[in-house]
């Protein structure tokens, strides 16, 4: 079987002076998931310690680094799923945990599929997790934006009618408030064994009602994988991201060995086409072939196939 590894560091109009540190960042994810595929070790294994690097670099919006949400806290949600048994673990809303794609793992071997915010951090405790004060997750740069964004949101938006779907996207894009969108990371790997497992983390999108959870924690719209087709994680909008359930129909989109570009591609143009969304995804497939699209100006993305073939951009 040929391993492969791809990540993303999120799908936006990342600011040029972002670019080259979004791309280490993802560098750095892909070369030790890949440290582990080459040696043996397992998809699982390999996305885990990919999306630890991505949550742990403050430049991202997933663990330290992340986008704060109305109240002025961090709220996180990330999951995992194996596409060999189909299990997945999911978590949402937890505030003390560094790394939740490792507290989604825990998930993934217990009786539940995902679990919420205090629920989340009470499993975690069992499973002999560490807490981090909620103030350690929180960077200058974001809470800047967030006094900035407090300081001019105008609430009566929220009680208007909902827009029509994509025009809230394509006002963020454009740099409406809240401006600083979902950076959500994720991984997707195949091993020697052909077992191919997907994971997506993220702190959500800035400024988000309290208890919002957007589609990274959703199977099927923030990530998906089934061993007999390949794997994806996705980031963006997550509200439109869900309305297509955009990882499942991306994985969808590999039958007939359909190559995982052309795959990644169809599925954002759908994405686009049905529901006006504003997204990126990246794939891989049972072949160990990758492929990743997006309709952003910019994603953040790096990847290693064992044909030789590498790279990163942004
Ligand atoms: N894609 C991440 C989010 O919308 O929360």
């Amino acid at each position: 079987m040929s391993i492969a590894i791809i990540v993303h560091g999120g799908a936006w109009a990342i600011p040029d002076d972002q670019v080259e540190e979004h791309r280490a960042g993802c560098r750095a994810a892909r070369d030790a998931g890949w440290q582990i595929l080459a040696n043996g070790g397992s998809a699982m294994d390999a996305v885990e310690a990919a999306v630890r690097i991505l949550e742990d670099a403050p430049i991202f919006d997933a663990g330290v680094g992340s986008v704060l949400n109305r109240s002025g806290y961090v709220e996180l949600d990330a999951a995992i799923m194996d596409g060999d048994n189909l299990y997945y673990g999911s978590v949402a809303g937890v505030r003390r945990i560094r790394n939740p794609i490792t507290l989604a793992r825990h998930v993934l071997n217990s009786p539940a599929g995902m679990l919420v915010a205090e629920g989340a951090e009470r499993f975690a405790k069992e499973r002999g997790m560490a807490f981090c004060d909620p103030e350690e997750l929180i960077v200058e740069r974001e809470f800047k934006i967030y006094e900035q964004i407090k300081s001019t949101y105008d609430t009566s938006k929220d009680h208007a009618s909902t827009p029509p779907p994509g025009e809230r996207d394509a006002q963020l894009s454009a740099g409406g408030y809240p401006h600083r969108p979902g950076d959500t990371v994720g991984c997707v790997a195949v091993d020697s064994n052909g077992w191919i497992v997907a994971g997506t983390s993220t702190g959500g999108t800035g400024y988000k009602m309290v208890g919002r959870v957007g589609d990274a924690p959703i199977l099927g719209g923030g990530l998906y994988a089934m061993n007999e087709l390949g794997g994806c994680s996705t980031t963006g909008w997550g509200e439109s991201i869900m309305r297509v359930l955009l990882a499942k129909t991306a994985v969808d989109n590999l039958h007939d060995d359909i190559h995982p570009q052309d795959a990644a591609t169809k599925a954002i143009e759908h994405l686009a086409n049905r529901a006006k969304g504003i997204a990126g995804c990246i794939l891989a497939d049972r072949h160990g072939r990758v492929g990743w699209a997006f309709n952003t100006p910019r994603m953040a993305h790096a990847w290693r196939t064992a044909d030789g073939q590498d790279g990163a951009g942004v």
